[in-house]
């Protein structure tokens, strides 16, 4: 078998997106248009990936490193030519490099395996589309047979050639040795003083080398994010095919254009999903889940028969059965919630074990906290987990009760069946079944005049 290399362009500034963030970082889905190139191109197992960088490489860098990916600097942008020949180095050793560009987001898997496998390995191989308005792209431009003479840019372009609907999609494989003796001959004497790849498509015809094209059907598949607007519209294209899947898998969207998926959903059976929710990272939803209106689900995993109403935030947490969160409900990092739980309105909780069948029901700050079974607290308790400088734990036990109005100080632990009165300030443990309260005495005074308002 042939060996493959990949060389992602990523080096232009992207002017048009009036951005100091280089184009290529720009989020689609939560991702960087660069990220959902690189990952695609890993699929396809090259024996090497390069990414051409330069413009503002400060801020693309980490992602490649984080990816694995080598960085080629491209210092001054003089076209998409120069640019692969910058990575040159990286990927000369393999038969054949599939060049992909950083701001051209979805191509599919599929598509890149059809145009690689499109011809030989010493064959240059086209990705192309048609368009209604082909306003922009490069022009396919072909001969009476049919076969693709040259590539022009719309720059470059006479009126006849702008009439041409096939584009090119910027997406190419060439075999390795033509391509790397090849490139010096490049000029840059055309429109935009620029060396284009495209020109290596003339010189395989006059050097006899065979030219395959493959013409993707769906053009979103060979978009490209130039400007906000196109960034826009291909975040919505991206989130219906989601909100698709989802209901083809047995889920209830209440309006499927408003649901925004940012990662990984994984859904079990009859799942309803009300309106303008969002998912972040990896979410996982077991059977019979139900999440309310305006709900921010991030890496978590809510069990069976769970529902999440209105407002409620969770991130980096999980949730067992049939339990019931929200409306205004915020679960924070390193929440665990055991089946059964009950966290009502304006209750936050972080790095917290709620047992089974407990309930905080409302507004209270349940924060570095073990709890076991059945505990009851009562509405406007806090942990007071931070003294300034350290946070420290609370231990609460099975079949606790906690009056309203209480502040437990940690570290501390309350133990197994105690009640703890209203309005405590517990700076000591309390023991097992035992009432452990806070008292101020209560005092009345009689026939108590209230202010009255002045007389002007
Ligand atoms: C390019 C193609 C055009 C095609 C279109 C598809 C050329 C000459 N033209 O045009 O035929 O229809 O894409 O979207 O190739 N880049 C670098 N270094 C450079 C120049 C560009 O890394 O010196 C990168 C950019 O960051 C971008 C990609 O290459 O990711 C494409 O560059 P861009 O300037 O957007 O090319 P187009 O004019 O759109
Ligand atoms: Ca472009």
């Amino acid at each position: 078998m042939s060996s493959l290399s990949i060389v992602i362009l990523a080096a232009g500034k992207g002017s048009r997106m009036k951005s100091a963030k280089p184009k290529v970082m720009h989020p689609l889905a939560g991702k960087s248009l660069l990220e959902h190139v690189i990952t695609t191109a890993k699929n396809l197992k090259p024996t090497s990936l390069s990414v051409v960088c330069g413009h503002a490489a400060e801020q693309v860098l980490p992602l490649l490193a984080r990816e694995g990916a080598t960085a080629a600097m491209q210092h001054e942008q003089l076209g998409t030519g120069h640019a692969v020949k910058m990575a040159l180095a990286d990927f000369e050793a393999s038969d054949q490099v599939l060049v992909l560009y950083g701001d051209v987001p979805l191509t599919q898997l599929s598509t890149l395996e059809a145009l690689i496998n499109s011809g030989a390995s010493d064959s240059l191989r086209v990705l192309t589309t048609t368009l209604d308005d082909p306003t922009g792209y490069g022009r396919i431009v072909r001969n009476d047979a049919g076969d693709i003479i040259c590539i022009t840019e719309q720059k470059d372009a006479d009126d006849e050639t702008l009439t041409i609907n096939e584009v090119n999609s910027g997406i190419m494989v060439l075999p390795t040795k033509w391509l790397s003796q090849s490139l010096n001959k490049l000029s840059n004497d055309n429109a935009q003083g620029e060396y284009y790849l495209t020109d290596m498509v003339a010189l395989a015809v006059a050097e006899g080398v065979t030219i395959n094209s493959v013409c993707c059907d769906d053009s979103v598949e060979v978009a490209g994010v130039n400007t906000r607007q196109q960034l826009a519209a291909l975040e919505r294209y991206y989130q219906t095919q989601q909100a698709n899947n989802l209901m083809a898998n047995g889920v209830t969207l209440i309006d499927p254009s408003r649901i925004d998926i940012r990662g990984r959903v994984t859904t079990g059976e009859d799942i309803t999903i009300d309106i303008n929710v969002i998912f972040e990272g990896v979410v996982s939803l077991g059977n019979n889940v139900q999440v309310g209106p305006n709900c921010i689900l991030k890496d978590c995993v809510i069990g069976d028969n769970s529902i999440i109403l209105a407002n409620s935030m969770i991130d980096s947490s999980t949730v067992g059965e049939a339990v019931n969160i929200g409306p205004f409900a915020r679960l924070r990092p390193g929440t665990q919630l055991a089946d059964k739980a009950k966290i009502g309105n304006f209750v936050e909780t972080k790095n917290a074990n709620i047992g089974l069948g407990s309930k905080v029901n409302h507004l209270s700050y349940i924060g570095d906290t073990d709890m076991g079974r059945n505990v009851n607290i009562g509405a406007g308790t806090i942990t007071c987990n931070y003294d300034g400088a350290n946070k420290h734990r609370t231990t609460i036990g099975d079949n606790v009760f906690i009056g309203s109005d209480s502040q437990l100080i940690a570290p501390i632990t309350v133990e197994d069946g105690a009640t703890i009165g209203a309005g405590t300030t517990l700076r000591k443990d309390a023991i097992a079944d035992g009432l452990t309260l806070t008292m101020s005495s209560q005092k009345t005074v009689k026939n108590w005049k209230r202010p009255t308002k002045k007389a002007k």
